[in-house]
């Protein structure tokens, strides 16, 4: 293919399957890159993976181009990934704070990035009038937004890198803490919940990550707003992307991840206040 930006070094190596993502078929390394197929936002991916590469950001893969069967190679990011089963220490306190640090340290790297003229944000996603709206605050930078436990590769029992950054878009940084809760606390009904993470106390996680990351006052005050909104939204807008973008997204609707957003908007109900006194609590 013409359009090939990567040289290959002169001895080739084995593709070998990476499994675990969620969405994506396709994904391989091969010797210390990683070959993934090019997604709808991958214009905006490259730009900020670049960004992220200039300011000195070690928590994301680099870059490298795209290879002779027109797919974007990344540099394979070394450490441990949850995987499934999920491991005994994704319920672990110090590793939950360690999200929320290395979340805020990735924002803060891409809040100085402009998103180059004639990127189109997260195009896969189509506003239609009955997509509900996105919570009513400036976006800040553009967000990860997808702080699955196998988005995230540890070293030495620390969050140390982000990969898949399939979801980016302009958001704000209640958004990206409410993403990492989404996941970490779990915001979620517990019958959704990975077994290991059923009983814990969500309200108490949220506010190790808040803590971690730092969120201002302000912030805090408005997470359960902007996790109820945000679910919302998801339900139509995973609808509408299992719909146009087929394969992985078409199988997460099949599979459920529909009722399980609907669940967790429930949940928020019930469980909004004590979420919001754990984070502003003294
Ligand atoms: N750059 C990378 N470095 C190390 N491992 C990676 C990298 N990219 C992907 N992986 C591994 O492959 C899995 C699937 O890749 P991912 O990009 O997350 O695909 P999906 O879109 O399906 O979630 C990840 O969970 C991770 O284990
Ligand atoms: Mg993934």
């Amino acid at each position: 293919m013409s359009s090939a930006t990567y040289v290959e070094p002169a001895e080739s190596e084995p593709e070998i399957a990476l499994v675990g993502g969620d969405v994506t078929e396709g994904v391989v390394r091969v010797g210390d890159t990683v070959r993934r197929p090019v997604g709808f936002n991958a214009p905006l991916v490259h730009a900020l993976l670049r960004h992220l590469e200039e300011v000195g950001f070690a928590g994301a893969p680099r870059f490298l181009g795209i290879d002779a069967a027109g797919r974007e190679v990344l540099t394979f990011v070394a450490g441990e990934v949850a995987g499934r089963p999920r491991p005994g220490w994704i319920a672990d306190e110090a590793r939950l704070a360690s999200v929320g640090r290395l979340v805020r340290a990735y924002d803060d790297a891409a809040s100085g990035f402009v998103l180059p003229e004639g990127v189109r944000p997260f195009p896969g996603l189509t506003e239609q009038p009955d997509l509900p709206p996105a919570p009513p605050y400036p976006a800040e930078l553009i967000g990860h937004m997808d702080f699955t436990p196998d988005n995230i590769v540890f070293r030495d029992g620390q969050a140390a890198a982000l990969i898949d950054f399939d979801m980016a878009k302009p958001v704000s940084r209640v958004d990206e803490a409410c993403n990492a809760m989404v996941y970490w606390a779990p915001l979620g009904d517990p019958v959704d919940a990975d077994p290991l993470l059923r009983d814990v106390d969500a309200p108490r996680r949220c506010r190790i990550l808040a803590d971690a990351y730092g969120m201002s006052d302000t912030d805090r005050s408005r997470l359960v707003e902007v996790a109820v909104l945000r679910s919302r939204r998801s339900w139509f807008s995973m609808k509408q992307i299992a719909e146009t973008q087929g394969g992985g997204w078409a199988r997460m609707w099949q599979q459920g991840v529909g009722d399980q957003i609907k669940r967790r908007e429930a949940w928020l109900e019930r469980n909004g206040t004590a979420i919001e006194t754990a984070l502003t609590a003294p």
